[in-house]
């Protein structure tokens, strides 16, 4: 194995490998997609809920992944090969991930495009002085358009192209290792700028005082979904990265760090958002247009907006790429191990098919929009089917393998580097992963699927 590992390369240090899992977990699902979503289930009680799915069950499948990664040091689906080579079905979890992270690619790509565009609508203060309704009708205008969107969609997936192909030292962790402490800084100044707005408290109460009351099923499905579609798990995003993870670094520690950070940052966006949305009487529930339409509206209204617009948006933009970066690289580590292609021309080759996925999505919220799935476009149907099934199945997939057929000593072995890290903590994962995980994947993946269809 060690040729292999030498081969393709890895983290070079243990900061590099944690920056690059934060920069896949903290993306549009912590500043554009969590403050929606928690603002449609009723701010506090969604939240509470939010926080236990990801330390309770989220920081030890994430921990799973990076044992199944780092023990084989292969991609998604060659890991199982590595670990069960008499046991063939295991690779379908390994294809399913593969999958999801196409379908995710293909429409998170669509919306990072947005926050290209969207960055260069602040540079040239495109919106100032436009009422809430110009401002709406120009975001709906904008995304329905039959190609813009796609232009800033390809530019995105060039630009995220251009690291990949780097490779993981070169690329992918240079440049998550500098971004990453940017992005932290300027949401830390986003922050400040809005809690020392007039509506600031009525924003911190919405998020933070729980009225459970607000709570359906659906609601429950969706913290957790937005809990997995978060951490990245489900989806072999951390068995890929951890197969670049160092033998000597400490797994469980890594991962309570990328869990903590993701969020965070996930929670800061909602401070940055709500209090200013509430300041200027705007509504915290009005789903996926929240970042576009009602934030530029709060920009407007506010002095040195301007200012502000452009870190949100460059902040938003940045989150993106680093988690489109990880993206790419499932699939590509994929391709380069299973299907024998150099880097390069599977870079190449995997980010036309998404450009071309990807702009079907985006064709489907205007051009083709009669065009749906079971009552969704294609674009709703691939945020849906991936955050709300495929990566809890994919989770659910992972805790089965390690928990109930993999040798339990050989897990143990990994998390602790031969023995070497001893803590109570590891009984615990242990546990949770064995027993606790399984359950409650299975249960609220059924009666939320239920709580949906009726
Ligand atoms: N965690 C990412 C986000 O919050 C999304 C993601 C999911 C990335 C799955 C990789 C794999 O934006």
């Amino acid at each position: 194995m060690s040729t292999n590992s030498e081969q393709r390369g890895g983290f070079t240090s243990y900061f590099g490998a944690v920056a690059a899992a934060v920069g896949s977990a903290v993306g549009l699902g912590n500043i554009w997609r969590f403050p929606y979503i928690a603002g449609e289930y009723g701010g506090g009680a969604f939240i509470m809920l939010y926080l236990i799915f990801v330390f309770g069950l989220g920081v030890p499948i994430m921990i799973g992944e990076f044992v199944i990664g780092r023990r084989s040091g292969r991609n998604a689906m060659g890991a199982f090969r590595v670990l069960s080579p008499k046991h063939k079905g295991w690779l379908g979890i390994g294809i399913l991930a593969v999958i999801t992270c196409v379908i995710i690619y293909s429409f998170y790509s669509v919306v990072a495009g947005w926050t290209i565009e969207y960055t260069w609508l602040s540079c040239t203060n495109g919106l100032a002085g436009k009422e809430a309704s110009e401002i709406s009708e120009a975001f709906t205008s904008f995304i329905q358009h039959p190609y813009l969107p796609i232009l800033f969609q390809g530019l995105l997936v060039f630009l995220t192209g251009a690291v990949v192909i780097g490779g993981v030292q070169k690329g992918i962790e240079k440049f998550t290792k500098i971004v990453m402490p940017v992005l932290f800084f300027i949401m830390l100044l986003l922050c400040v700028r809005s809690l020392t707005l007039p509506g600031s408290k009525e924003g911190m109460s919405f998020l933070f005082k729980p009225e459970f009351g607000n709570l359906t099923a659906t609601g429950v499905l969706a913290a957790m979904g937005q809990a997995i579609f978060s951490l990245s798990i489900g989806a072999g995003l951390l068995i890929t990265y951890g197969s670049y993870v160092r033998k000597e670094d400490n797994m469980m520690s890594s991962c309570f760090f990328i869990a903590s950070s993701d969020t965070a940052i996930a929670l800061l966006a909602g401070i940055a958002i709500f209090p200013a949305v509430f300041t200027f009487g705007l509504s915290p529930a009005s789903g996926p247009s929240l970042v576009f339409e009602t934030l530029p509206n709060v920009f407007n209204n506010m002095p040195m907006g301007q200012f502000f617009a452009i870190l949100f948006f460059v902040l938003l933009a940045l989150a993106a790429i680093t988690t489109t970066i990880s993206l790419l690289e499932v699939i590509v580590l994929w391709v380069v191990e299973e299907l024998h292609l150099k880097r390069t021309s599977a870079t190449i080759i995997t980010s036309l098919v998404i450009f071309a996925l990807g702009a079907l999505c985006s064709l489907s919220l205007g051009t083709l929009k009669d065009f749906t799935i079971l009552d969704y476009t294609f674009f709703d149907a691939c945020d849906k089917l991936t955050a709300t099934y495929l990566m809890p199945i994919g989770a659910l997939a992972v805790t089965i393998y390690l928990g109930w057929f993999y040798k339990k000593e050989g897990v143990l072995d990994e998390v602790s580097n031969h023995g070497t890290l001893k803590t109570w903590y590891i009984k615990l994962f242990y546990f949770v992963l064995r027993y606790i995980a399984p359950i409650v994947l299975t249960v609220i993946l059924i009666t939320g699927s239920l709580g949906i269809a009726g």
